[in-house]
């Protein structure tokens, strides 16, 4: 079932993703040689929580931390821990979430460790301009589930990277996730139509080369197949009268 939001229940998204958000500015100001995934994933916590708000991660479907934290070929849901320590280089991708009375905010950013190379900039750029392309998809109007995930796709595609399938966007609203799922690929004019109080989280997992990816033992970690560097970029959005606003920016 999709669940319409009213505008003072999109009141208090805003004030969940606006703490999603300030938590991945502190994560990326954290960002530097040296620092343990733990670190950063204490640092997070922390903040959410003297936000009022509770790490909606922890503890979800048995999740051991309060955000994900993926490094180079991680793709997603990688798991916090004292001895993974960034290097210099690296590209390491936040997801974070938060519920703020009763509310869910969700959001993912990707940035590099130190300098890293042009190729891995690069990679990172066009996954959130691959975010905006979604964004310019739904201002166009009348827009379908298809047109976000086309748009998402072809721009990707146009700089040869993969679009990860098994992993999708979301609704979002009381629950982190919500129906319908949020593709990344799809075909312009299929698909549900977008409608005003519609909350959902898009979110492009863009990876270097092969679209392909493997699920680690551990039960979360997810990796690209070739091992090649994936960037995630999401925000929280909400379907309003006047077009589209992106909650957690
Ligand atoms: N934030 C992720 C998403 O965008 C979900 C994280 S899974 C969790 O859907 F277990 F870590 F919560
Ligand atoms: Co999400």
């Amino acid at each position: 079932m999709i669940t319409v939001k009213t505008s003072s229940q999109i009141e208090l998204m805003r004030k969940a993703n606006l703490i999603v958000r300030d938590t991945l500015q502190l994560l990326m100001d954290n960002t530097r040689p040296g620092i343990s995934t733990w670190q950063l994933n204490k640092l997070a916590h922390d903040y959410i929580v003297s936000q009022n708000a509770i790490p909606s991660f922890l503890n979800y479907n048995g999740y051991p931390a309060s955000i994900c934290v993926s490094v180079d070929c991680e793709v997603v849901h990688g798991i916090p821990s004292k001895h993974k320590i960034l290097e210099e280089g690296q590209i390491v991708s936040y997801d974070v979430g938060a519920i703020y009375q009763g509310w869910n905010g969700d959001a993912a950013r990707t940035v590099g460790v130190g300098i890293i190379s042009d190729e891995c900039q690069k990679l990172i750029d066009v996954t959130k301009e691959c975010f905006f392309q979604a964004i310019k998809a739904i201002e166009g109007g009348n827009t379908r589930l298809g047109d976000i995930g086309h748009a998402v796709q072809s721009y990707a595609e146009s700089y040869g990277y993969g679009v990860v399938r098994e992993l999708v966007g979301h609704g979002i609203g009381r629950h982190m996730h919500e129906e319908p799922d949020v593709p990344n690929f799809g075909v312009k004019g299929h698909g549900l139509r977008l409608t005003p109080g519609m909350t959902v989280a898009i979110e492009p997992m863009i990876n270097m080369g092969t679209e392909k990816v493997d699920f680690m033992s551990d039960g979360w970690t997810v990796k690209t197949r070739d091992r090649k560097p994936s960037a995630h970029y999401e925000n929280t959005v909400a379907l309003t009268e006047n077009g589209v606003e992106i909650l957690s920016l």
